[in-house]
């Protein structure tokens, strides 16, 4: 079923401005679509100690496991940027955990400009859980 793209994009339109990114001045923020129906969004929260800024894709993704929301069945990115913006390779690897290779993942601008790929092609051939099965 196609997601409801405007409740994800209602969500990451009013999270954005609270986006933490007084250093990069790239205010980032994803809204995710849990199994249980629930959309939830996160912001980038930067750090003076840069390294351990946390991307707005990872804040949605805690958000949701955090209140038990189930696996990730659609994310949305919200930028200002020039062009759809979409998820660094760190938190592609993080939505892989908990989202099928068939969830979309739609890049959007608040110019409008749209970019829709799946995860599995965002990060083919991820390594996951079950490469994990043969430790001693
Ligand atoms: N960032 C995100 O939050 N998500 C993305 O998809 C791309 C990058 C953040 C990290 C950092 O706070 C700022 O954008 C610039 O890289």
């Amino acid at each position: 079923m196609e997601p409801d793209w405007s409740a994800l994009e209602a969500a990451a339109r009013a999270a954005l401005p609270r986006a933490y990114a007084p250093y990069s001045r790239f205010p980032v923020a994803a809204a995710i679509l849990f199994a249980d129906g629930c959309v939830l969004a996160g912001v980038n929260v930067e750090n003076a100690s840069y390294p351990l800024s946390l991307c707005a894709e990872r804040a949605a993704v805690a958000a949701g496991v955090a209140g038990g929301h189930g696996a990730i069945r659609a994310v949305l990115v919200l930028t200002g940027a020039a062009e759809p913006t979409t998820p660094c390779g760190g938190c592609r690897q993080v939505l892989a955990e908990h989202g099928d290779a068939d969830v979309p993942v739609r890049s959007l601008t608040l110019q409008g400009r749209t970019a829709e790929h799946r995860l599995g092609a965002l990060l083919p051939d991820a390594f996951d859980g079950r490469a994990l099965t043969h430790r001693d």
